[in-house]
């Protein structure tokens, strides 16, 4: 079986570059990104100036285009489909048009996923997602993963999920996601797969406990789905766990408890020395972050006039050198409570992290998304992307089951 992967919501290429780092012979032979509303496409220019443009069956370039734009049929043929896509609404209903038709929601980027799926039939699957996605939406949880579930039952897929924090793995970053392993059960893994129980796959045979040791495992709770996404999207609720399976619709779950391997610590990840005047918290604004990360109670006023105290509590001012650091998001460097503030390692005093000390947080080269692009855009790629040493991790179990496969 040859090793090729389409990258979708490619971002400034953190699947590629995870898979690039096995140098075992994955080759990403098409991706797509395509920001919204954006005049510069700056990690499509990123994503090109690393890896150069790809292009589709008929010759033609299509990369930089909204994927809803792309006829699947073009995208050449792959082993693996990765992608990070954002927790949407996935929600169906029976179109107007037709009885027998379904609609999901404008703009959604699962289908688009699950189209890609559809088409091309590869034989493996890797997505990224936040972990809040097991439990939307808030008014019948599980609804939205269940969708996604059913989705790969109808394909002719078996599915593994973990919900991973990066910095219980060796990185350093306490970013938690939620990452999704789909094979069809055809293949020879699928095969060897079938023979196991889903409480085997969660707590030893799977693939994602063959990337993310696991010291413990609750209680297992099952469910079923089926492959009617009108009843499913109606109807399905479940608490799904931290890890998991599902396989001809069976569903298993268990709260996993992420063995602990020792994580890079924010003080080593911090420039020593040579950093620009610009990161510098200056006086005037101190008092301003102070407050920001400080805790508060606030009166505030509900739309619709119900009155209620906002409290939060204080998150550490500086953030510690000896801890990862915390979730980078895209408005990294904004003044906003979640900006990393450290002090200078060479003088202590106050400062944000520069755009090569967050490609550092996410496991990035120094200087990837120096490509043009202004810091700002620098930050926000950083806040999209992955931990890169999570994606080679689990391309290590893949490169272990690759070589049975005809
Ligand atoms: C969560 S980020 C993924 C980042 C990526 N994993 C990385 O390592 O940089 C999702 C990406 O999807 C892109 N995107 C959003 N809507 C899109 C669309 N309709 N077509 C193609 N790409 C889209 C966004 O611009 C964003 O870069």
């Amino acid at each position: 079986m040859q090793k090729t992967i389409c990258e979708l919501f490619a971002g400034v290429g953190g699947f590629r570059l995870g898979f690039d780092k096995l140098r075992s012979g994955w080759e990403t032979n098409w991706f797509s990104q395509w920001e919204p509303g954006a005049r510069t496409q700056w990690a499509h220019d990123c994503y090109v100036q690393h890896f150069g443009d790809s292009p589709d069956v008929n010759g033609e370039l299509h990369t930089g285009e909204d994927i809803s734009t792309v006829d699947k049929k073009n995208i050449p043929d792959h082993t693996l489909l990765v992608g990070g896509f954002p927790c949407q609404d996935y929600s169906v209903a029976h179109s107007l048009v037709s009885s027998k038709g379904i609609e999901g929601k404008k703009g959604v980027l699962w289908w688009q996923i699950r189209d890609t799926l559809e088409e091309k039939k590869p034989p493996f699957c890797l997505l990224e997602n936040v972990d809040r996605l097991l439990k939307s939406p808030a008014k019948q949880r599980g609804r939205d993963f269940g969708v996604i579930l059913s989705c790969f039952a109808a394909l002719g897929y078996s599915v593994e999920w973990r919900v991973v924090n990066a910095a219980q793995y060796g990185a350093a970053q306490r970013r938690r996601r939620t990452f999704i392993f789909a094979y069809k059960n055809d293949t020879e893994y699928g095969k060897k797969m079938s023979g196991f129980s889903a409480e085997d796959v969660i707590t030893g045979r799977g693939f994602m406990v063959s990337a993310f040791p696991i010291t413990d495992a609750g209680k297992f709770l099952s469910t079923t789905i089926g492959t009617d996404l009108v009843d499913v999207s109606d109807n399905f609720a479940f608490s799904f766990e931290n890890a998991g399976y599902m396989s001809n619709g069976e569903i298993t779950t268990s709260k996993i408890v992420e063995a602990e391997e020792q994580p890079i610590l924010l003080g080593k990840v911090l420039l020593s020395d040579g950093v620009d005047e610009k990161y510098f918290i200056t006086s005037d604004r101190m008092e301003k972050w102070a407050y920001l990360k400080g805790a508060k109670k606030i009166n505030r006023t509900a739309a619709n006039g119900h009155q209620y105290v906002f409290s939060e509590g204080p998150i550490a001012f500086p953030d510690p050198w000896d801890r990862p650091g915390r979730t980078m998001l895209t408005s990294e460097s904004t003044l906003n409570r979640s900006t990393h503030v450290v002090s200078d390692p060479k003088c202590g005093k106050l400062r944000l992290l520069t755009p090569v000390e967050a490609e550092r947080l996410q496991g990035f080269e120094d200087n990837w998304t120096n490509t043009g692009m202004p810091d700002r855009m620098r930050y926000f790629c950083m806040g999209n992307a992955l931990v890169v040493p999570m994606i080679t991790r689990m391309g290590k179990v893949l490169d272990s089951i690759i070589p049975a496969e005809q």
